[in-house]
């Protein structure tokens, strides 16, 4: 065929007729492509998979799928046929605007195996094949599909079709070892939406709003006079009243129809949009919102987890985090659906992937990618920062990022409780840990190269989202301290007793000399930023005295900061973790359900219905943060999730694979009830607490065969119970909060020592002061009262100390409720 790989070429249709004689007992294709295919046998198109064969690193692994079409043959002439697009392996990939990452040629390999009982026949994908082409002009996964209808060639994939003006086609040569078959599930429609509302814009435009923003693309049925061209504009967010495309950076994300004349139902057939909105162009008439829908397309995998709260700002954050994993779960984990990039980027999947194992079963998927992953190392000696990688140039060793390599596999194991995913990344995870061990210094820190660091920390530069408040090399260290102990374990648990030796020296090393370089003997930790902290804390890097100060500290910079985040990606998964295991439960909410720029619940007030990347993607005035960076479906700020299934829903795993697990909701934030659901390996778990007055009650499903060590919520004597399988039940008596009241003549320590109290006094303060900072724990908020305070402040009104009296006078409420 005479495809060249080109921008803007038409998409390949491809077919193949052949007789039969017989009907065979059994009939299977296997078929894959170089692009992406839709395979056809006598017009009927085989298999519900869209985008196949989805995305993996094709020169070593090419998922050929397997459909058995024994009941689509008939006697006589019998086509099998093909379009073939471009999709990743030719279109354009990545930021840097370059194409044909794989191939110059879309290619397809089919074979349809027939089996009589007696013998079998294979019909391939060879040189008998003829090509042409048809209503499937351009088709980017980036910029979107162009369907001429007119183009469409009637009969084209079934018997009786005169070819003779079609081309030949040229076999192409592929390494045939790389042709396999997947552990993950194919790309599917799983849910199609309608409208919630079809809006006229001030400019005149037509958008149709499907109130959620998702991966996918739009299908309609529409009847229009031949020649007739629909343009649909797919945008993430409206500004100003019309679709805003600036999130999507240089993704055309327009699809175009094209009428043949008469009613006609189209769909994009090759490319994925991230969007909520499309803006119309060329519709006939009004648009009946009964013809027009959303179709969610992602990989097909089974959902294993479910939380709900009494709070909907959290049930909401929740489902942002669930539509944001299945808007990036499109054959690789990808850090975004919309833009220009939609990668799969290492550290993204690395913070999200706990909060991914628990909502759904991604042993497919990600198994499938950690084998890309580890085949791209082996080939080029380094842990790609995306996997598939089209980088252009090499990647470094970097923390949270590259030790995906480690971290990712260890997840999966705590989770499903395989050892067969351990083994199978062994020797990624061991030469990754080795490459990193080459780089130390003489006192074994990871103290160069380049690094992310807390990448897109609210407070680094618009234009270096690396450049966070926290050291990149603390950051770097520290997440070694975790990925050597669980290289440790992993060798551990696989009986490489040498392996685990070596690698639990190494760990020791690497924690001695973060503490030497990084904590004072206290247990301040060097920088004093909210994720130096958090680091220190979750990855178990201080001894107990130091970490209960590192807790006190890091919980007076949470309060300092007014319970605004003050994370990137590195501290953002631990923040929530760090506090509540420290005893700090109560600063923990506070953090979690903050609603001011930049916070957990920020985007939930704006609208949003996925994770964003940036804290602030969308800024209070409405208007988009203009810094490039600002896809509002990143799923890794969302890893949050994970804290709230183990705090709030009260689940965690003791054992991998949950054969003994630990149910131990810890109530605050003034939530009053809460029910989680997780499909383990071991079976159907469910944890739910409800909170009437000072009564509680919590029950416990725990599956036949599994125990839990149950801790009663907020119980008065702690009680403990050991439970095993069955529903479990307890109704309990629970102690009337203690709490204060307070007054401007209270002293700032006073307030500041009862974290929700100081909540609010803050919040009226910063309304006043926006940024102003304010330590209610510097030593002279031990005598300095609230009127005091305010004779030291410039420009303090009237107004200041009625809204701050007010704002005590509610935490005095408060407390006593
Ligand atoms: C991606 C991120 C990614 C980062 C690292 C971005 O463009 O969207 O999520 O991890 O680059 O460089």
């Amino acid at each position: 065929m005479s495809s060249t790989g080109a921008e803007g070429e038409a998409a390949a249709y491809l077919r193949r007729p052949f007789a039969l004689t017989s009907l065979p007992k059994r009939a299977t294709l296997r078929a894959t492509a170089l692009g992406v295919m839709e395979a056809r046998l006598n017009g009927t198109v085989v298999g519900d998979e869209v985008l196949a064969p989805g995305w993996t690193s094709y020169r070593h692994r090419l998922v050929v799928a397997e459909h058995d079409v024994t009941d689509a043959l008939v006697l006589g002439e019998n086509v099998l046929a093909a379009i073939v697009g471009e999709g990743w392996a030719l279109g354009r990939l990545g930021w840097e605007n370059k194409r044909n990452h794989y191939t110059t040629r879309p290619a397809l390999f089919a074979e349809l195996v027939l089996e009589y009982g007696d013998r079998t026949e294979i019909i391939g994908s060879d040189a008998t094949f003829r090509a042409g082409t048809g209503g499937t002009r351009d088709n980017s996964i980036y910029d979107g599909e162009t369907f001429d209808a007119r183009l469409e060639q009637a009969g084209w994939d079934v018997a009786g079709f005169d070819d003779s003006s079609w081309e030949g086609v040229e076999v192409v040569e592929w390494p045939l070892e790389a042709l396999t078959d997947s552990p993950a599930e194919p790309i599917r429609r799983v849910e199609i939406l309608p409208p919630v509302e079809i809006l006229t814009t001030p400019s005149g435009k037509t958008v149709v709003d499907f109130g959620q923003n998702l991966s996918g693309r739009v299908r309609f049925t529409v009847t229009a006079e031949a020649g007739t061209v629909i343009t649909l504009r797919h945008a993430e967010v409206m500004t100003g009243g019309e679709i805003d495309v600036e999130t999507l950076r240089t993704a055309k994300a327009t699809d175009r129809f094209i009428s043949a004349g008469g009613t006609r139902t189209w769909e994009p057939r090759f490319t994925f949009h991230g969007f909520r909105y499309v803006e119309l162009d060329g519709w006939p008439g009004e648009v009946d919102p009964t013809t027009i829908s959303a179709v969610v397309t992602h990989s097909d995998m089974r959902r294993t987890g479910w939380l709900e709260t009494s709070d909907p700002l959290l049930n909401q954050l929740h489902s942002n985090a669930v539509w944001s994993m299945r808007d990036n779960f499109v054959g690789v984990p990808t850090d975004c659906p919309q833009r220009d990039e939609r990668l799969g980027w290492t550290g993204d999947i690395n913070a999200f992937a706990p909060t991914a194992a628990f909502l759904y079963d991604v042993r497919g998927v990600l198994r499938s990618w950690l084998q890309d992953l580890a085949v791209e190392q082996k080939a080029t000696g380094f842990v790609p920062w995306v996997v598939p990688d089209v980088l252009s140039t090499p990647s470094s060793p970097t923390a949270l990022w590259s030790d995906v390599a480690v971290s990712l596999p260890w997840a999966l194991y705590r989770e499903y409780g395989d050892r067969a995913i351990l083994e199978n990344s062994y020797e990624s995870m061991t030469s990754f840990i080795r490459q990193v061990e080459g780089l130390l210094d003489g006192d074994g820190l990871w103290s160069s190269g380049f690094q992310y660091g807390d990448w897109l920390d609210p407070d680094a530069p618009d234009d270096n989202p690396a450049g966070g408040k926290t050291d990149r090399h603390l950051v770097a260290s520290a997440y070694l301290c975790k990925t050597t102990r669980e290289m440790a374990d992993t060798a551990r648990v696989l009986g490489h007793d040498q392996d685990a030796a070596e690698f639990a020296a190494l760990a020791e090393r690497v924690r001695a000399a973060f503490r030497r370089e990084y904590v004072t003997e206290k247990g301040r930790v060097a920088g004093e930023t909210v994720t130096g902290y958090s680091l220190a804390i979750a990855f178990g890097i201080l001894d107990d005295e130091q970490r209960a100060h590192a807790g006190d500290l890091l919980a007076r910079l949470v309060a300092k900061a007014g319970y605004r985040i003050s994370t990137g990606f590195a501290g953002t998964p631990l923040v929530t973790d760090a506090l509540s295991s420290t005893g700090h439960l109560e600063e923990a909410y506070l953090l979690l359900m903050e609603t001011g720029c930049p916070s957990f619940l920020y985007p939930v007030t704006m609208g949003a219905t996925t994770i964003w990347e940036r804290w602030d993607s969308v800024r209070p005035d409405g208007t988009i943060n203009p810094s490039g960076m600002t896809s509002l479906n990143h799923y890794a700020l969302g890893a949050v999730v994970d804290w709230m299934h183990r705090t709030i829903g009260g689940l965690s795993a003791l054992e991998p694979g949950y054969t003994h697990m630990r149910i131990a909701p810890q109530v605050g934030g003034g939530l009053t009830s809460a029910s989680l659901r997780h499909t383990t390996v071991a079976g159907d778990v469910e944890v739910s607490w409800q909170r009437d007055g000072q009564s509680m009650t919590l029950i416990a499903m725990v599956p036949d065969g599994a125990t839990a060590e149950v801790v009663l919520p907020s119980h008065p004597d702690g009680e403990t119970h050991e439970v095993g399988g069955g529903t479990h039940r307890w109704t309990y008596e629970i102690p009337a909060a203690a709490g204060g009241s307070y007054d401007l003549d209270s002293t700032l320590k006073e307030i500041a020592d009862d974290p929700a109290a100081w909540r609010e006094f803050f919040g009226a303060f910063s309304a006043h002061f926006p940024g102003v900072p304010l330590d209610g724990n510097a030593p002279e908020a031990a005598f300095m009262t609230v009127s005091t305070m305010l004779e030291y402040v410039p420009g303090a009104s009237d107004e200041l100390r009625d809204d701050l009296a007010a704002a005590l006078a509610r935490a005095s409420e408060g407390a006593s409720a």
